[in-house]
């Protein structure tokens, strides 16, 4: 009989997985099985649930919250500012010109009203903000049209107008490359300016979107503790383990090697020992994705060659990975 992953962690934290609204479909029971949290991967973004400005659809986003309510899931909220699938009327005046930080303050205040109180009784954490980092350089914020346009206030008034339309939801700031040394000194530049300014931040989102040998476990452990000194609670948000090093781009596997195998069943399991160290400060760990055969590696960053990230296989079956992921 196979153990459920989240009962394999019941005394640590929740166990969630990333779906969308064909993957509730296809792998249903795996999800319901081995899973106790879901986030929506595409469904819940600006440009999913809010195409046009008068526009809301919500039909997928409530499809999935509903499968959440009905396998008695928790629903994790992701995301309401970021600048990636964020439509351009947002920006745009009506001549088709930029908008003015006002008017752009009041949209986003709208949205996350909207959104956030539509599923005051389902989700009980949302990424807030996503993101906004500057990856390269001396700069802290990333180049991006909020900021252009509404400047860096508009991060704290994202997370006030959330708190605002749900007291009750944990609010989190979520960022990848979190454990790269200065990307997760900026990371905890901006947040800790937030905390120390009273803005409603109750967590930090650590996607850990990883690969077979980067980043180091001394680099995570290190943005784990760096990031619990705050005195927030932490998620792992989006975790998948790529089999493929940086910089490789070779698309003729049909399978993964079986060094690429080891390399990951070793990693998975140093991962949710170090996870399972710092269970005092971690709520939440979340793939992004819950089985080999979707995950969105198979897109990028070369389009169209397979990936086996996840603890499942393309046939839904438990990897090696998984057994000494429950087993540790
Ligand atoms: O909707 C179109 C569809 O009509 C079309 O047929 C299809 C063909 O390519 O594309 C569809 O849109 C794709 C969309 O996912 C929905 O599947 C986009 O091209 C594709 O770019 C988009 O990718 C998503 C990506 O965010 C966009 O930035 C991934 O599924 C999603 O997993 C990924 O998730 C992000 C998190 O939100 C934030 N952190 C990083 C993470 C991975 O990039």
């Amino acid at each position: 009989i196979i153990p459920k992953l989240y009962e394999a962690f019941s005394q640590s934290f929740d166990i969630g997985a990333a779906v969308n609204a064909r993957t509730i479909q296809t792998q249903r029971e795996l999800l319901a099985y081995h899973f106790n949290s879901v986030t929506p991967e595409n469904e819940m973004k600006f440009e999913s649930l809010h195409p046009l400005e008068d526009t809301y659809t919500f039909e997928k986003a409530d499809e999935i919250a509903s499968f959440a309510k009905t396998q008695g899931m928790k629903l994790r909220g992701h995301t309401l500012v970021w600048h990636n699938q964020t439509p351009d009327w947002l920006f745009q005046d009506a001549k088709g010109g930029t908008v003015d930080a006002k008017t752009l303050l009041a949209r986003m205040k709208s949205h996350i009203d909207t959104v956030v109180s539509r599923y005051k009784d389902s989700i009980y954490a949302w990424d807030v903000v996503n993101e906004v980092i500057a990856d390269e350089g001396t700069e802290l914020l990333r180049q991006s049209k909020w900021l252009d346009i509404a400047g860096e206030g508009f991060i704290a008034k994202a997370f006030e107008y959330a708190h605002e339309a749900d007291p009750n939801a944990l609010l989190f700031y979520n960022d990848y490359n979190e454990s790269h040394p200065a990307k997760r000194e900026k990371i905890y530049t901006l947040v800790k300016g937030l905390v120390d300014r009273g803005v409603p931040i109750n967590g930090v989102g650590l996607q850990a979107h990883w690969n077979i040998t980067n980043p180091g476990l001394d680099d995570i452990r290190s943005a784990i503790e760096l990031y619990a000194s705050l005195g927030l609670q932490l998620q792992i948000t989006e975790m998948d383990v790529s089999v493929f090093e940086h910089g490789d781009r070779r698309t003729d596997l049909t399978a993964p090697t079986e060094q690429m195998n080891e390399l990951l069943t070793e990693r998975y399991e140093q991962f949710f020992k170090l996870f399972r160290e710092y269970e005092q400060h971690i709520t939440a760990v979340t793939f992004w994705g819950a089985a080999d055969d979707y995950t969105w590696l198979d897109y990028f960053p070369v389009r169209s060659r397979k990936n086996w990230p996840l603890l499942f296989d393309e046939q839904q079956q438990p990897k090696k990975a998984f057994w000494r992921v429950v087993e540790g």
